[in-house]
């Protein structure tokens, strides 16, 4: 386990695979797939152009699967084993009763050379020591506070909007502010525009989180690789001075996540701690940025479910900052809104894992070592579970019986079992609050976006926003 109390000094884009984690094992090769039985699947032979229809549209690439072959499918990207299971038994086998089998996929390793061992790519046994350290301040009891300071910063941010608005750019800047500065204390825009530069190409380099191979480019010359290194390079010494200004200043604050961590230094190294200021901006802000991208676009194309949000936020009492409960209590459509812009476009759209044991899921055999993709976007899309499910449609969610009455496994934007969310309770009143705000002074419009899916599932381009006056109209 690293051991450095004092200083910050590894830098995650070159650090090798901690020791204490599971060994990865081989993956599944094509040559020695033949005697596994497995289940069904598109030919082996054919694994290069599926590898190219993969990259074209992967989310509708597993929805294609889905439907052509079945809930537990095989198929095969770059020469490699992938098992996609999309019931929701399977996604809550894999997520939760049976996760032990199963370490975080392809991906991670990639988005591990940006956020280290922080709790998004961190395993065991290190994971289930941060997440016990940082969970409490997340707690929806604990909140309050936080929502006060984005009440003041969501206010403030949207103010100066007139006219015409990048919605994508205004939500990515919206959400980052209020993380910079409810979990770190961050005042100034000092920070978070050399984030956001960085962070853009991080999370765009990401990409293709499940394809295995894309890492061998990462040390060579090619620009587009380059690039990367030196974002990660550079969030790294935006961490290491945010981290190093706090513990210069002496202030030992503990009403944020940074004073929380920092007081607990005999028990969480430095370069850990980084790693997950790291890690909270950015699961912290493009995922919610995304989804309220998205709900905007679509509440522009159902302007009843506009008009419904618009009588919910000039009913409530958004004078003074609300807390937890009394954001929940009035928001009833926003939430509604909210759950089916994170069914329909959940900004975390695929879970990859990998197998470290053979291990039955919903009934079918999944071999050591194979790569295995659980999907939001195909499960939540299943007719089975949701009826129309390409409609927009919140009305599903004002019934309160529906959720409950939904099989486990069938609805899970923010993940399942000790891999869930952190940040879900922070997610949604950020998310609440930016839906009432923005419906009480303004009317948006937009066209829908196209959907380009990286890392997250990200509306393509600037989304150009027509705003008016909520009141005018
Ligand atoms: C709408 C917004 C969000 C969505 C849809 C979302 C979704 C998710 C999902 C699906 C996972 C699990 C990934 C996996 O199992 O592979 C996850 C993990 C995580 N999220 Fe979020 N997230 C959101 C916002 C946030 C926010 C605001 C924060 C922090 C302020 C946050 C912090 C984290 C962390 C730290 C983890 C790793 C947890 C662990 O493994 O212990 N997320 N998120």
């Amino acid at each position: 386990m690293n051991t450095d109390h004092t200083s910050i000094s590894v830098k995650p884009f070159d650090s090798p695979r901690p020791d204490e984690y599971a060994p990865i094992p081989k993956a599944i090769k094509r040559e020695v797939a033949k005697g596994l039985n497995l289940p069904p699947g598109p030919n082996p032979l054919a694994s290069d152009w599926l590898t190219l229809t993969f990259t074209i549209d992967t989310p509708r690439f597993l929805e294609r699967m889905r439907i052509r072959h079945g809930d537990i499918c095989s198929f095969f990207l770059a020469r490699q084993l992938f098992i996609g299971v999309f019931s929701a038994q399977g996604a809550y086998e894999v997520t939760v009763s049976k996760q032990h089998h199963f370490v975080k996929g392809v991906g991670f390793a990639r988005m591990r050379k940006v956020l280290g061992e922080g709790l998004l790519t961190n395993e065991e046994p290190i994971h289930m020591q941060h997440r016990r350290m940082m969970q409490p301040p997340f707690h929806h009891g604990n909140l309050d506070s936080y929502v006060a300071l984005m009440d003041k910063i969501v206010k403030a941010h949207i103010k100066s909007w007139n006219n015409e608005i990048s919605l994508s750019h205004e939500m990515m800047a919206l959400t980052l502010e209020i993380v910079c500065q409810c979990l770190f204390g961050l005042e100034s825009s000092k920070y978070t525009r050399r984030i956001a530069k960085a962070m853009e190409i991080a999370i765009d380099r990401i990409e293709r989180t499940m394809l295995p191979g894309l890492d061998r480019f990462d040390s060579t010359k090619i620009p587009y690789f380059t690039a990367f290194a030196k974002a990660s390079d550079e969030l790294v010494e935006i961490a290491d001075e945010i981290i190093e200004a706090r513990i210069a200043s002496k202030d030992e604050r503990t009403d944020d996540l940074l004073g929380i961590l920092l007081s607990m230094r005999d028990q969480i190294s430095l370069t850990h701690i980084r790693d997950e200021v790291l890690t909270l901006i950015l699961s912290g802000h493009e995922t919610t940025a995304n989804v309220l991208t998205w709900a905007f676009s679509y509440l522009s194309a159902n302007p009843k479910w506009r008009e419904r949000l618009r009588e919910e936020a000039m009913k409530a009492d958004l004078d003074q900052a609300p807390t937890y409960q009394s954001l929940e209590a009035m928001s009833p459509t926003a939430s509604a809104i909210l759950q089916e812009a994170l069914r329909l476009a959940p900004p975390v759209w695929v879970a990859p894992r990998i197998a470290i044991d053979d291990v039955e899921i919903d009934g079918v055999k999944v071999p050591k070592g194979a790569h295995v993709l659980v999907s939001q976007f195909v499960t939540q899309r299943d007719p089975r579970y949701f009826t129309n499910p390409e409609s927009f449609d919140p009305s599903r969610w004002l019934d309160s019986v529906f959720e409950r009455s939904l099989p486990k496994g069938a609805f899970f934007p923010f993940g399942a079992g000790s891999r869930k969310c952190l940040g879900e309770y922070f997610a949604l009143a950020e998310s609440r609050l930016i839906l009432l705000l923005v419906a009480k002074s303004f009317h948006l419009t937009n066209k829908m976006p196209k959907a380009a899916p990286r890392a997250t599932y990200r509306p393509r381009g600037l989304v150009r926003t027509r705003v008016e006056s909520a009141t005018s109209r």
